[in-house]
């Protein structure tokens, strides 16, 4: 590959009501970098730059964007023309557009998400040893996104094959048909994870914490402030990437994961762990079931060149049973 992609590094969510959405993400504690009446800046305590989820006040909720950090201006045009190369519009981010951020470009990826690019951002102070500061389930950093698409082996391959991502854990069926998978650029489970469904969607977003206790004090906090109702599947453990998981959903039904307990990926050598479809583990280590929503919900996605909804299209794979897991 000649360019190199960090991490994931920043989601963009349109909601409906700001003010109701930041009590709800300070209650989990993240730390507002910036604010208008518009927009609202969001990081984790030991986050060094200017946010990681970045909500803007609109008439509809939906996903604007899910964007990863490279690491220079030059692999940045050589993934820009890359993905040219491969019959991909390009849209250059006009400079000054985006708060905090330095060059960028986004594009409608391969499965029909909006995907953004970007080197730098603002940095500001890490919160790590402000403990002071600390409340609700102490939110660290952004960890991944989880897609549904219609056509898991075709990213799967697209991301691996041609933009250098590695899978650390999957999914297969029948016909060793890949149903879900996990990769990841940084040396954790994920950047990403594709799972089988009516896509292009975000099931959720990652965020990891430092252990478990942080996440059941969460929800303690959660349920002291009257948002039981937006608990919505967990505390438990996956066997898929051992994740101690909890799922929320926020005030416009974005579904955030908090997430604590995966494993360090790094080794080139590192061999992708297979789970087969049919086995109840993977899911949820403990054997408790997950709710329906948690299998049918998720965020639609918006068309980068168009500001327009992106249309679902059918999962290629079909299932009586949900196949979704994590
Ligand atoms: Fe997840």
């Amino acid at each position: 590959m000649s360019f190199d992609i960090i991490r994931s590094g920043r989601a963009v969510l349109h909601v409906t009501d700001l003010e109701e959405s930041k009590k709800f993400y300070d209650a989990l504690g993240f730390i507002v970098t910036e604010e208008s009446d518009t927009e609202l800046y969001l990081r984790g305590l030991e986050e060094h730059n200017h946010h990681s989820l970045l909500l803007k006040k609109k008439e509809s909720p939906i996903l604007e964007v899910i964007s990863y950090k490279v690491r220079t201006d030059d692999d940045l045009d050589q993934l820009a023309a890359k993905l040219e190369q491969d019959g991909n519009q390009i849209k250059w981010l006009d400079k000054g557009t985006q708060k905090a951020l330095g060059r960028a470009f986004r594009y409608q990826d391969i499965s029909g998400l909006p995907v953004e690019f970007y080197v730098e951002m603002d940095t500001v102070e890490r919160k790590l040893q402000q403990y002071q500061l600390y409340k609700g389930a102490k939110v660290q950093r952004i960890d991944h996104f989880n897609c549904m698409v219609s056509d898991v082996e075709q990213a799967h391959d697209y991301y691996i094959e041609e933009l250098g991502y590695a899978c650390s854990e999957y999914t297969a069926g029948e016909e060793d048909k890949i149903w879900a998978a996990w990769l990841h650029r940084k040396p954790s489970v994920h950047d990403v994870a594709f799972m089988n469904g009516p896509g292009p969607r975000l099931h959720h977003i990652g965020f990891w914490l430092n252990d478990p206790m942080s996440l059941i004090h969460g929800c303690d906090v959660l349920a002291s402030l009257g948002y039981s109702p937006n608990i919505e599947r967990g505390p438990g453990r996956h066997g898929l990437s051992n994740a101690f998981f909890l799922y929320l959903r926020d005030p416009d039904g974005h579904r955030i994961e908090l997430y604590n307990g995966d494993y360090f990926t790094g080794d080139p050598d590192s061999k992708p762990l297979r789970w087969e479809l049919d086995d109840p583990m993977r899911q949820t280590f403990w054997g408790h079931e997950a709710p329906d929503s948690w299998f049918d919900e998720a965020t639609e996605v918006l068309n980068v060149y168009t500001n327009e909804k992106v249309e679902t299209k059918e999962a290629k794979l079909k299932k009586r049973k949900p196949t979704f897991v994590i």
